[in-house]
C-alpha cells in the first residue's frame, strides 16, 4: 500500500506502579517485572501528521507541545526514533509533525514520559496500520508497547489497562521483558475503580533522572536482593488481588515505595527524592489509618510527589482527610485527582 499522507492520533494514559521497575538491563529490559494501575484523568494526546518525503538519510520532524514549537522536544524522540527504526523503517520515508498536549500540567513533577511515549508509539502503529491492514489487533496492541518501552520503559505499561504487568514472572501467564500484559488473573471488586490522588509536594524537575537511577542499580550492593524481592511481591500480589485483602496490599505497596527510594539513598553515589513533605504526608496517612481503620495507603514514583491510593467505597471519607490533612503540604495546594482507566484509545 503506498500512503502519500495523513493524520493519526491516540491518547494514552500515564500509570503508578505497585510493584516498582528499578533497574534494567540493556535494550530496556527490566531488571524484574513490575505491576501498575492504568490511570484516567493524566493523559497525553498526540497528533501525528505525515507525509511522503524524498530520500531516506534522517528522520524528519518537528514537535509542537501545547501549540508551540519546541526545539528542546527533539533529541529525546530522535533517540527514540534511532531505537525504534530497526523494527519499523518506514519512519525515514516520511516527515512528520508531532502536536502533543497532556491533561495534567506540564510542570506538575508529574512524569509526562509514560503517556507521551505511549501515545507516539500508538501513532507509529496507526501509521504501520495503514500501510499493512491485515495486522492483527493483537498484534498491533503489543508492538505498540514493545516500541513504547523503548522511549521509557514505564511508558510499555500504558497502553492496556487496568492492571498492567511489564516483565517476565513464572507465575504470570504470557508476561514478557519486551511488552507489558494486561492483568488477566482474577481481580476482587474492591480494586475496580480504585482511587488515586496525587499529591503535588514538589512540581520542579528532579535532580536525578530515572535513568540515572536506574543505572544506579548496576554493581548496587542489594541489587539482587531487590529484584528477587519485585518477583516475591508480583507472587504474593496474585491472591490478593483475587481475595481483595486490602491490609495485605497496603503492606506490599508501600514497602514497595519505600524500598525503591531506599535504594535511591542507597546507591553510590546516593540521591534522596523525597521531601520533608513527602514524609509529612506518609506519616499523616499512618495516623489516619491507625485511628479509623480506613484502607488508605500511599506510593511514591521517582519524585517527591504522594500518590494516595484508596477503594471507592471509602472516597468520601478518605478524600475528606485528604482534603483537610493533606493538601496543606502540597505546593501551592495542588493536587489531582484520578483513578485506575482501561488504557489508550485511538481518537
Ligand atoms: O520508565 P522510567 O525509566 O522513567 O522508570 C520509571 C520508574 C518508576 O516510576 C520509579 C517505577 C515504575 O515502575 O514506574
Amino acid at each position: 500500500e503506498i500512503i502519500e499522507q495523513g493524520t493519526v492520533s491516540w491518547q494514552a494514559p500515564s500509570n503508578i506502579a505497585l510493584v516498582k521497575y528499578w533497574g534494567k538491563k540493556e535494550h530496556q529490559i527490566p531488571a524484574n517485572p513490575s505491576v501498575s494501575f492504568t490511570l484516567k484523568n493524566c493523559r497525553t494526546i498526540t497528533k501525528l501528521d505525515f507525509s511522503k518525503k524524498d530520500g531516506q538519510e534522517d528522520f524528519e520532524f518537528e514537535v509542537f507541545f501545547e501549540g508551540n514549537k519546541k526545539e528542546d522536544f527533539k533529541p529525546k524522540i530522535r533517540t527514540f526514533f534511532e531505537r525504534i527504526v530497526q523494527y519499523s523503517p518506514f519512519l525515514k520515508d516520511y516527515q512528520f509533525e508531532i502536536h502533543s498536549e497532556n491533561t495534567f500540567p506540564h510542570s506538575s513533577g508529574i512524569a509526562s514520559s509514560a503517556s507521551g511515549m505511549s501515545a507516539l508509539a500508538l501513532c507509529v502503529m496507526s501509521l504501520e496500520k495503514k500501510l499493512n491492514p491485515e495486522m492483527s489487533e493483537d498484534f498491533f496492541r503489543k508492538k505498540a508497547s514493545f516500541l513504547a518501552r523503548l522511549g521509557s520503559g514505564s511508558a510499555c505499561r500504558s497502553i492496556e489497562g487496568d492492571l498492567v504487568v511489564w516483565g517476565k514472572h513464572k507465575e504470570i501467564k504470557d508476561s514478557s521483558d519486551l511488552f507489558g500484559v494486561n492483568y488477566a488473573d482474577e481481580v476482587h471488586d474492591n480494586f475496580k475503580n480504585f482511587q488515586d490522588t496525587i499529591l503535588l509536594v514538589d512540581k520542579g524537575r528532579k535532580e536525578v533522572s530515572s535513568s540515572v537511577g536506574h543505572n544506579l542499580m548496576h554493581g548496587h550492593s542489594f541489587a539482587e536482593a531487590r529484584f528477587a524481592q519485585a518477583n516475591d511481591n508480583l507472587a504474593k500480589l496474585k491472591p490478593i488481588f483475587a481475595e481483595g485483602d486490602l491490609t495485605k496490599f497496603i503492606e506490599i505497596v508501600e514497602s514497595e515505595a519505600l524500598t525503591l527510594h531506599s535504594m535511591m539513598m542507597s546507591s553510590r553515589p546516593y540521591f534522596m527524592l523525597m521531601k520533608p513533605n513527602t514524609l509529612e504526608i506518609i506519616i499523616k496517612i499512618w495516623g489516619f489509618r491507625k485511628q479509623t481503620g480506613l484502607p488508605v495507603s500511599f506510593t511514591l514514583d521517582a519524585g517527591a510527589n504522594v500518590h494516595v491510593l484508596y477503594p471507592e467505597k471509602d472516597k468520601v471519607k478518605i478524600f475528606e482527610f485528604i482534603k483537610n490533612e493533606l493538601v496543606a503540604y502540597c505546593e501551592n495546594g495542588h493536587y489531582i485527582c484520578d483513578s485506575v482507566g482501561s488504557g489508550a484509545k485511538q481518537l
